[in-house]
């Protein structure tokens, strides 16, 4: 098989670089199917052992070579599986090289790539190597000077990192610009762009006085869709200075928006290049969401600036270095920006439902895995969203001010360095002054903790005991598990639901449990006392409390802390649904339920976010994750069954939340609460026995709506219904919006919502539409994603959904492997499933792993999804 001769690369492996790069020269000549590259690169031994240099290419043709001026002769360099041998160095020395490329025929979109008429380069991971021979890794850090020419009409604007320090013209009509960028870094953060643009200007002032040009290039028909990345990059940077001390430190930033990419977004060094879902916004053409993501994608690529790009990774083992560092201060920047609780809740929705269900999988690895054979299958939630979670206990323990002296040391440290997470975690400590080193352990053991949780009340002497124990199931590769620092912030509640007071005064406080059992005693309190465990998600583990049933119940009406009520709450409708998915003849609507959602419906509307969630049923793949093995339909007919329950029982309250809440479009958090509640009011009244009403209000809605928000969330409830012809609807949306390619992705992706047979056939036609291309992977995504995350048509008992899937998976794989690799790792949780589904998923993934030309992305995402690598995690 193709993949078994591809190399493991193990974190145990690392050797320093054997040679310096001092300068790059860069020189392109941009042209779609033939772009020659140009590179002088200034090398210097550093190693005083190595004789021969070895660099990086893939997919070059190779147009000339020379050292030091001399082109080099047939038996001084050779090749070697994607390296280029160039043998009896000097000390110091000049290589040149000439290659060709082909950015049109690029399809996965690695390199340099031309796609609606602009040239872009994504070289995160290892990209660069497709542009030219070049030592790729992180941890050479070089100056970057580079030329690009092209045709003057059709790219009247030339883009790299840096400064532009010179422009000029040639007579064939072509011209030149050239960028220096004065900060050394790695290959994996060059840009060059070279198009047609509109450009939205604006300026943000620094702290110190500095003007900086923030420059975003976007399509002429998105001209007026810029000012909420602007508003957004503007606000990063105020936030950036005032929580981290660090400001921006270049004269522009520089931002580029394509409708083709394999990712969100990419933080190149003053040349950030964006899918257009996270630029562009307009109220008619984006959703709430749509802003929410595009303020938070905006930031996470600023803060990079600093986390990753000043200081960076001595190795992608390291990954999580920069990714869960910069995602931890996402969130932080989203929760000031907005509710705190309720971006606390949406994180962690997030964090279950992708990480937690990795850690569940046959994927599991650790925060820093320990080998890999295709990088960019670790750009994972457990590297983003688990690392996150890992700064953000540490964050709980040192508190604002001991985290900020920590984070400060870090920087002052390591600026222009590429470093290790143990880089990370020594200046934090000494910063703070507090011992982290058990926190490491978290970056090498991979597993979801379950967090055991007994106590009771002495009403003898007014204590409350308890005794926390922890314990990690297996996970692949790794059978051992030990004990890992787990804070517990938790605070004490009487019956009557008032907070109780500790004998310190505080109302809360943060316990440190490191063993696998350790034992507390808390009070005196006069009377009995309910806790309050693991608030705001002090941790990335499962919790088990022996009290649940009546803790649950108490703490989704009482709990001050908004995320422990909006779990409590989201338990107590799991474990109704789960009893009612073993027993399909029990009433699914608990008692407990009922009381918790007649609560959080009588409480004042002063969050409407918040009640939005709290009113928000569990998703179906929430509920598989408490199941084994996962029965598909019962969830979705159980959940289906709660929502008709809970929308006959509270009609009025739908009824008059939908006719109150109605508003005239404005976007600030509270109206955008508002829409949702709004929204969410719809939702139950079309499940409901009102739903032949509540369909005329959702038609009603979808023609008047002022906003993209209600639009889409009233063609969604009628799309999604199962005897509602939204086909007339749906042709009016298309006919509507079909010249905003992120609107039709919308448009593809709800005709697969509905739970019903006849979703395989329609997913199979918009494959043939017009407007479907295999080569944007967004409308890939949102026809592949959309169908994978319908459970009961993706997992139809006769596996026609896999089939569908995985014939879909070996067709990308040919263009685009980091995305077919990426949407492929739905079937690595097939173990969680009944047996005659593991045996369908795992015949359509063995015939996938038997597919000629199967890339190394694909194969090892198989293979370790079948448990057929010999080394894992
Ligand atoms: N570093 C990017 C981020 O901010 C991730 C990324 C963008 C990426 N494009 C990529 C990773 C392509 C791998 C391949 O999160
Ligand atoms: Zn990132």
């Amino acid at each position: 098989m193709s993949t078994d001769s591809t190399v493991l690369v193990q974190r145990q492996d690392y050797r320093s670089p054997d040679f310096a790069i001092d300068s790059v020269d860069l020189e392109l000549f941009l042209r779609p199917q033939d772009t020659e590259v140009r590179s002088r690169l200034a090398i210097r031994r550093r190693n005083s052992g190595a004789k021969d240099l070895l660099l990086d290419g893939e997919g070059l043709e190779l147009l000339s070579l020379s050292l030091d001026g001399e082109v080099l002769a047939s038996d001084r360099y050779s090749f070697e599986s994607g390296k280029l041998r160039i043998s009896d160095v000097p000390e110091h020395f000049i290589v040149d090289s000439r290659v060709r490329i082909q950015p049109e025929a690029n399809t996965a979109l690695s390199g340099l790539y031309y796609a609606d008429a602009v040239f872009l380069t994504q070289c995160e991971a290892e990209g660069f190597r497709r542009i030219t021979w070049y030592p790729d890794r992180p941890d050479v850090l070089a100056r970057f000077t580079v030329t690009l020419h092209a045709p003057k009409a059709t790219c009247p604007i030339l883009l790299s990192n840096g400064n532009c320090v010179a422009t000029s013209e040639a007579d064939n009509g072509w011209h030149w610009a050239r960028w220096e960028d004065p900060f050394p870094k790695p290959c994996y953060l060059f840009a060059a762009v070279g198009g047609a643009f509109h450009v939205a200007k604006d300026q943000y002032v620094t702290g110190s006085g500095k003007k900086i040009s923030l420059e975003l290039h976007v399509a002429e028909r998105d001209r007026d869709a810029c000012e909420q990345a602007l508003q957004s990059l503007k606000k990063a940077m105020a936030w950036d200075e005032e929580v981290y001390g660090r400001e921006y430190d270049l004269d522009r930033y520089l931002i580029v928006a394509t409708d083709s990419f394999n990712m969100g977004a990419m933080e190149n060094k003053g040349l950030n290049i964006f899918n257009s879902k996270y630029v562009l916004a307009s109220p008619e053409t984006a959703t709430d969401a749509d802003y929410q993501g595009i303020e938070s994608v905006i930031a996470h690529e600023y803060f990079h600036n600093w986390t990753g790009n000043r200081v960076t990774l001595r190795d992608w083992f390291q990954l999580s270095l920069k990714e869960g560092l910069t995602v931890f201060r996402d969130q932080e920047f989203s929760a000031d920006m907005n509710s705190r609780g309720v971006q606390r809740i949406a994180d962690v929705r997030r964090l279950r439902a992708a990480q937690f269900a990795e850690d569940a999988s046959a994927l599991a690895h650790p925060v820093r895995p320990e080998s890999y054979k295709e990088i960019n299958n670790f750009y994972t939630a457990t590297v983003y969203e688990k690392g996150a979670e890992v700064i953000r206990m540490m964050h709980t323990l040192l508190g604002v001010e001991g985290f900020r002296a920590g984070t400060d040391l870090y920087f002052q440290r390591h600026d222009g360095q590429a470093v290790r997470i143990e880089e990370l975690l020594d200046a934090l400590a000494t910063g703070s002054g507090r011992d982290l080193s058990g926190f490491l352990r978290w970056y090498s053991q991979a597993g979801t903790p379950r967090l055991k949780a007994e106590g009771h009340f002495d009403a003898e002497n007014g204590r409350y005991h308890l005794r926390l124990q922890q314990h990690t199931p297996a996970t692949p590769g790794q059978e051992q598990k030990l004990p890992v620092p787990i804070p517990v912030r938790l605070a004490f509640f009487y019956e009557d639901g008032r907070a109780a007071r500790l004998p310190s005064g505080d109302e809360e406080l943060v316990i440190l449990l490191q063993d696998a059992t350790q034992d507390w005693d808390f009070g005196p309190f006069p009377r009995a006392v309910i806790p309050s465990l693991l608030r705001g998600f002090s941790a990335p583990v499962l919790l088990e409390r022996a009290d649940a049933e009546a803790a649950d119940a108490f703490l989704a009406q009482h709990d001050s802390d908004p995320f422990n009520r909006w779990d409590s709450l989201q338990r107590l409708a799991q474990k109704a649904l789960l009893a009612s998915i073993a027993n399909p003849e029990r009433s699914v609507l608990s008692t407990e339920l009922q009381a918790a959602f007649a609560a959080a419906l009588s409480q004042p509307l002063d969050d409407p976010a918040f009640s939005a969630e709290l009113l928000s049923l569990p998703t179906e793949e929430s509920i598989g994750q408490l199941m084994d093995p996962i029965d598909v339909d019962g969830i979705h007919v159980q959940r289906e069954a709660l929502r008709h329950a809970l929308g006959d029982i509270f009609a009025e309250d739908w009824r008059h939340l939908y006719h109150d809440l109605a508003a005239p479009y404005r976007r600030d958090g509270r109206a955008m609460g508002t829409r949702r509640l709004r929204n969410l009011a719809l939702y139950y009244a079309m499940g409901s026995a009102q739903a032949e009403e509540a369909q005329s209000w959702a038609e009603r809605q979808y023609r008047s709506a002022d906003n993209m928000t209600d639009r889409l969330a009233a063609l969604q409830v009628l799309a999604f219904a199962p005897h509602y012809d939204a086909d007339p609807l749906l042709s009016d949306f298309y006919q509507r919006w079909q010249s905003h390619p992120l609107i039709i992705d919308r448009w593809f992706s709800l005709q697969l919502g509905r739970a019903a047979p006849e979703t395989l056939r329609r997913a199979q036609e918009l494959l043939q539409h017009p407007a479907f291309s295999w080569r944007v992977p967004n409308r890939v995504r949102a026809v592949l994603a959309a169908f994978a995350a319908n459970l009961p048509v993706f997992h139809a008992s006769d596996g026609s959904g896999y089939r569908f899937y995985a014939q879909q998976i070996r067709h990308l794989d040919d263009l685009n492997p980091q995305t077919a690799a990426r949407l492929a790792t739905v079937f690595s949780r097939w173990s969680r499933y009944d047996e005659e589904r593991q045996r369908q998923m795992r015949t359509v993934m063995e015939e996938l792993l038997g597919k000629d030309g199967l890339s190394r992305d694909l194969g090892e995402i198989l293979e370790r999804s079948l448990g057929v690598s010999e080394e894992r995690s």
